[in-house]
């Protein structure tokens, strides 16, 4: 399995809903590492960019109008195959598909707030912490917790 960096978004709502603590619960508790973390409100520029794959689709404004509406957590994880990893831990796009246990099947019900973004390739996870994040905002730090306790 390649160790592997992947982006994830937690999408307006998350906060207040006061689910942060939960989502991050289980990505740590899976096992993988959360080497940068960032609580900030997109423009509609930056959210341009990163869903610009999307734009022409009929759900684009609405999704770009939706992520600018209140701050988001951006991430970036990493862990052996990370980007699989963190799509299995979310569940299929459309909540309504989404297994009970994964983090759509179990906190939504709308695909237009779907909780939680992530990485779909390893390319697209360069792609997406490049445009959130520097470099020098990514931390590795060592594992092992026997010296914090
Ligand atoms: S698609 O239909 O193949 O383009 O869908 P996908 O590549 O999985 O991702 C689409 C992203 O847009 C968000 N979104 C919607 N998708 C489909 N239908 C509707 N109505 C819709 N509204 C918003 C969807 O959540 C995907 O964003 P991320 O952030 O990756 O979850």
């Amino acid at each position: 399995m390649p160790l592997e960096r992947s982006f994830a978004m937690l999408k307006p709502g998350v906060l207040q809903r006061r689910l942060v603590g939960e989502i991050l619960s289980r990505i740590e508790r899976k096992g993988l590492d959360l080497v940068a973390v960032k609580l900030m409100m997109i423009d509609r520029p930056l959210a341009g960019r990163h869903y610009a794959e999307h734009e022409g689709k009929p759900f684009y404004l609405g999704l770009i109008d939706y992520m600018t509406s209140a701050p988001v957590i951006a991430l970036v994880i990493e862990g052996m195959d990370a980007v699989a990893v963190l799509r299995t831990l979310c569940g299929a796009t459309a909540p309504a598909h989404a297994a009970p246990g994964t983090i759509r099947g179990d906190f939504g019900l709308r695909i237009e707030q779907n909780v939680i973004h992530a990485s779909d390739s390893p390319a697209s996870a360069a792609r997406e912490i490049g445009l959130f994040f520097k470099d020098d905002e990514i931390l590795a730090w060592k594992d092992g917790n026997d010296e914090w306790i």
